[in-house]
């Protein structure tokens, strides 16, 4: 692992994080951003969601990455600079580095502690690759580090992450990606299929509860960083499909009139009253294709399951996009 891992400043991050909450807390309709979610707790409980029996993109993605990765390959070419956008533990990186005749990999993740024990694992694994880890929000234009080969570049960005960002916001992260991929980039994104609203209500609120506790360590860590006082137990947790917006949307509802402070501001929530924590979009392959051609990117091969519940796209730079 190359040892000049980019870092921004823990106060940037900090005073963001107050920002979103404090600002989302003050709105008629309480949201908060669900980039929040993910402090170490937060991913760890992730990584739980991930196994759980109800919770299928994860395990589904995986087979079919198996199946298409040496298309993938094939279709990439050799000496590719693999960037992962939030790679987290990176569990499915190797299916592709194990194909790709990658020449450096990329990690980009928010959650640096996460982002370096993977980074320890994968270069156990694969000695002879150049691994330059990036601590940092992909949301936003990130730099890489001068030694990362600026082109034939392959993005990877699995999970379905795409699909916790509104539509205008993953617009603007896909062209983002554009511009870092370069013109002869291509990108392999992960993209959850819309199905049965119960299949989807259930992956959002299993029977175990940890999408509870995952949606619930939210207020743990305003507590802890934000000098909050928000009573946990007064609060459940709610996943809903939304139909014509076809999305899953999860909330913290309170159960009682409660009043509680973050960072010396006060703030108060009525019985029902919710704080909006996340939607999470799925796609069919119109829409899907719709949003990476705003994006500046051309499908090349949807790879799925045999089920229909998720897919993964093989996408190329849309050529006169850049800029
Ligand atoms: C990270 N992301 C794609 C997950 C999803 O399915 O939207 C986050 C998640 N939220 C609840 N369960 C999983």
């Amino acid at each position: 692992m190359d040892a000049a891992t980019v870092r921004p400043a823990q106060s940037d991050l900090e005073q963001a994080f107050r920002r979103d909450v404090l600002g989302g807390l003050s709105r008629g309709r309480k949201a908060i951003p669900a980039r929040w979610f993910y402090d170490r707790a937060g991913s760890e409980l992730f990584e739980r969601i991930t196994a759980l029996p109800e919770y299928y993109p994860t395990r589904t993605e995986i087979g079919i990455l198996r199946v298409c990765a040496p298309d993938v390959a094939r279709r990439a070419g050799e000496g590719r600079v693999v960037i992962e956008f939030g790679a987290g533990s990176a569990t499915k990186t190797p299916l592709l580095l194990d194909r790709i005749d990658a020449r450096a990999y990329v990690p980009i993740d928010i959650s640096g502690a996460f982002l370096r024990d993977s980074c320890r694992t994968l270069a156990e694994r694969f000695p002879a690759l150049q691994i330059f880890p990036v601590e940092a929000d992909f949301m936003h234009p990130v730099c890489l580090p001068a030694k990362v080969p600026g082109d034939h570049r392959l993005g990877f960005f699995p999970g379905s992450t795409i699909g916790n960002m509104e539509h205008e916001p993953a617009i603007g992260l896909l062209r983002a990606m554009r511009e870092t991929l370069g013109d002869d980039g291509m990108l392999l994104i992960g993209m959850d299929r819309i199905k049965d609203p119960l299949v989807l209500e259930q992956a959002y609120d299993d029977s175990a509860g940890v999408t509870a506790q995952f949606n619930l360590n939210l207020i743990r860590r305003i507590n802890r960083e934000l000098d909050g006082t928000m009573p946990v137990d007064a609060f459940r947790h709610k996943a809903v499909w939304n139909a014509p917006c076809a999305r899953i949307e999860m909330y913290l509802e309170a159960r009682r009139d409660i009043n509680f402070e973050v960072s010396g501001q006060h703030f108060t929530m009525d019985a029902g009253e919710t704080i909006h924590t996340e939607n999470s979009h799925k796609y069919d392959e119109a829409s899907a294709g719709r949003i990476l051609r705003a994006g500046g990117w051309e499908p090349v091969e949807t790879y799925g399951d045999a089920d229909g519940l998720f897919m993964v796209i093989l996408a190329r730079a849309a050529s006169g996009q850049e800029g």
